[in-house]
């Protein structure tokens, strides 16, 4: 069971402190948006060269763009230690998949709230982790949409039938309220970003969600 709060919502005058206030989570989730894609800017490839000098902590990169199979690979190079492309953006997520390795990154699909999963089973072939959006992408601090837990047991129920070592990420609304759920349709890596951020304690939090997710 792995917590990765999501840096969206630090302090972004102040990353490299608020890196710092997670040490003891296991991936700092970079949420990478073009304004395309989803309706929101973040930040981009230099942002996360110098994120990935200070930080205590791998990152693990969403990338909310479009054409990921030209934009990725860099992410993977600038040291991320996974890097997640939307399967709506990708137009070819095997070669990009196979991209992502070359440059030493984990890769991993994301599927939108809208996205079935069915179509893309076959690519469990590639990836090392599968992100289900438990809300639409775009903003942090949104609702857990619990409809979307179907979807994480047909991929846990996938990833048992082929067999592998394939992670399930959620991430959007992920609190101390729902991270059980997301636990037992068979999650095993939980983005947080207010639940962490938006705690007086941060570290505390991360023990919290940890506790909950294993119990
Ligand atoms: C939403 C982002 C999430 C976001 C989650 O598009 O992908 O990573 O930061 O924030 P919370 O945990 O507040 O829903
Ligand atoms: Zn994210």
């Amino acid at each position: 069971m792995q917590i990765a709060p999501s840096i969206l919502s630090a302090d972004f005058a102040n990353l490299e402190r608020d890196l710092q206030r997670i040490a003891t989570a296991d991936s700092a989730h970079v949420d990478v948006m073009d304004y395309h894609f989803v309706p929101n800017l973040t930040l981009g490839l230099p942002v996360v060269e110098a994120l990935q000098r200070v930080s205590p902590i791998p990152l693990d990169c969403h990338l909310m763009i479009d054409d990921p199979d030209r934009w990725a690979p860099a992410y993977a190079e600038a040291g991320a230690e996974s890097v997640t492309f939307h399967i709506e953006a990708a137009r070819d997520p095997r070669a990009l998949a196979k991209d992502l390795h070359a440059a030493g990154a984990r890769a991993c699909m994301a599927l939108k709230p809208g996205t079935p999963f069915a179509p893309y089973e076959d690519l469990l072939e590639v990836v090392d982790m599968v992100l289900v959006m438990t809300v639409e992408p775009g903003f942090g601090g949104q609702s857990f949409m619990a409809d979307q837990l179907p979807k994480v047991r047909e991929v846990r129920e996938a990833i048992k039938r082929r067999g592998g070592e394939i992670r399930i990420q959620v991430d959007g609304g992920v609190s101390a309220s729902t991270i059980e759920q997301c636990a037992e349709a068979g999650a095993d890596v939980f983005v947080a970003g207010s639940a962490v951020y938006g705690a007086d304690d941060a570290a505390a939090a991360i023990d919290q969600l940890r506790d909950l997710a294993t119990s």
